[in-house]
């Protein structure tokens, strides 16, 4: 008989990568940086550039790299009349809709790099109707604040490049992989990051942020939090923001957003009550908090609406799918696994 992979391919290596990966410590590195160490000190561009390039920039190169993104972040007519089109819907299908609609100029970095920079600008005219704070001098993650918020809050717009810089880059993520599946058909960058952002949206994987909010600001004290804890596990529901394919303890990330939720916003009774959450959740049940769960609740705390939390996971994802996607062209083979038949067998007609 036929040796089956473990189901989901739980534990499974299925191939090497030189971008990002788990320490022993449990932290998570990219390029062989903690990530929560470059958090505190580097910008989100000098760490997209440490992605897709495997080295930090330059001040020059740091610069450039600045300047390119925002040169391309401009958006062919044709893409903004889609866009036009699908007013008033979900965010996340307007960026696939609209991505799927660009053309790729080739498939190295910079072309790559392109189609990444015009993902901001797609969210931006999709949640406001039209490109909204274009010409705003700054950084990205400035930019980014501003077009969601409305506001000019320079530290509002640092933290929010901290949860940018978590959520860029992991492995083998289910997005990652529907890439490197589709890169591996030698399939363009744009049908590649079209499976990625398919594949993001599932509440399983990147659209558990968008489910947390819709318990965690409901629940005002301690014994509701036990109630609905103890009522969606029985029901053998999942608790969003909590469980992780990779990390059984303890997310790095969501650790280093619940540090930053206690350092600014100790005063909010909805971070207590996460912070119990998260303790009565791996008592019960030795599940931890993953980094929707506090991501959620840290990008409702700096006045960002809901519709955007998806969003904003995929526009710094992205920066992960280019370095995936160059990765699996240079030592490409078709990814083809088989499936063990276990269906009807010597059916007549
Ligand atoms: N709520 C309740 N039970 C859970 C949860 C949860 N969130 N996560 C796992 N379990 C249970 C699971 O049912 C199983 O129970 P039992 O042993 O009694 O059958 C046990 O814990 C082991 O879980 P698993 O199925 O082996 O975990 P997995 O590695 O297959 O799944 C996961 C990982 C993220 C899909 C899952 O934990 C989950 O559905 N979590 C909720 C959705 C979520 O928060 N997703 C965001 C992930 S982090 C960011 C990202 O990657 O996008």
């Amino acid at each position: 008989m036929e040796e089956l992979a473990p189901k989901g391919l739980q534990g499974v290596y299925v191939d090497k990568t030189e971008i990002a990966t788990t320490d022993s410590t449990g932290n998570l590195v990219y390029r062989g940086y903690k990530v929560v160490e470059i958090a505190d000190k580097l910008s989100f561009e000098e760490v997209a550039y440490l992605v897709v390039y495997s080295r930090l920039p330059s001040k020059m190169e740091n610069a450039e790299f600045r300047k390119f993104l925002a040169d391309q972040s401009e958006i062919p007519d044709y893409v903004v009349r889609i866009i036009g089109e699908m007013k008033g819907m979900n965010i996340m299908d307007v960026l696939r809709t609209s991505v799927s609609a660009l053309t790729a100029s080739g498939r190295d970095e910079k072309a790559l790099l392109s189609l990444a920079a015009k993902f901001p600008a797609i969210v931006n005219i999709a949640g406001n109707g039209a490109v909204k704070g274009k010409e705003l001098p700054g950084s990205f993650s400035e930019r980014f604040y501003y077009f969601m918020t409305g506001k000019n809050n320079a530290k509002y717009a640092n933290l929010l490049e901290k949860i940018l810089i978590m959520y860029m880059e992991h492995e083998f993520n289910a997005s990652t992989f529907a890439l490197r599946v589709t890169a591996s058909t030698m399939a363009d960058p744009v049908c590649a990051f079209t499976s990625a952002l398919a594949t993001l949206k599932g509440p399983l994987h990147g659209g558990a942020n968008s489910e947390v909010l819709k318990f965690l600001l409901g629940l005002k004290n301690q014994d509701e939090v036990k109630k609905y804890v103890d009522e969606t596990l029985e029901k053998k529901e999942k608790l969003m923001g909590f469980g992780h394919r990779v990390y059984k303890d303890k997310d790095p990330r969501a650790q280093y957003i619940k540090g930053l939720l206690i350092k600014h916003f100790s005063d909010r009774e909805v971070v207590k009550n996460a912070v119990f959450m998260e303790e009565y959740v791996w008592e019960k049940k030795n599940l931890a908090a993953n980094v929707d769960f506090y991501g959620a609740l840290y990008m409702y705390l700096l006045g960002i609406e809901e519709k955007y939390y998806l969003p904003v996971f995929a526009c710094s994802r992205v920066f992960g799918w280019v370095a995936h996607y160059i990765e699996q062209q240079k030592n490409n083979k078709l990814i083809r696994p088989l499936a063990l038949y276990t269906g009807k067998t010597n059916q007549k007609l």
